[in-house]
């Protein structure tokens, strides 16, 4: 009785730290630029509403969208909104965001 105890202690121990792993791995799998583009770009809705257009939209055409979306009152500098537009129109930088 006290085995199978200390058995399901251990279990639960066990599970929590996966649990914990596995969720530190997933709030670091975006760093650097694909981070940043994410902090900005997620406030409002999800980034499959800006990866699912990435294969259609030149840097022209972010260029506009951005603006855009920095006009609805984020504040997102311009010199930010260039390395948005950069970071998106660009297909190798990009798939650290948005994977094919
Ligand atoms: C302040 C809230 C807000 C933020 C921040 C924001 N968006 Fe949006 N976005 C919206 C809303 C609302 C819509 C739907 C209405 C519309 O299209 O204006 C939208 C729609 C879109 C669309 C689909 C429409 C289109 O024009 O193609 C894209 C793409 C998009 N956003 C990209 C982005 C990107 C990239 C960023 C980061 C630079 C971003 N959004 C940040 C609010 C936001």
């Amino acid at each position: 009785m006290k085995k199978s105890v200390l058995m399901l202690i251990a279990v639960f121990i066990t599970a929590s730290v996966m649990m914990f792993t596995a969720g530190a791995e997933e709030k670091n799998a975006l760093t650097g630029k694909a981070a940043f583009v994410a902090s900005k770009c997620t406030v409002c809705h999800k980034i499959e509403r800006v990866c699912g257009q990435v294969d259609e939209k030149n840097a022209d055409q972010w260029a506009v969208t951005v603006k855009r979306m920095a006009s609805k009152g984020t504040g997102i500098s311009e010199p930010d909104q260039k390395q948005i537009v950069d970071f998106l129109s660009s297909p190798v930088e990009r798939t650290a965001l948005c994977p094919d």
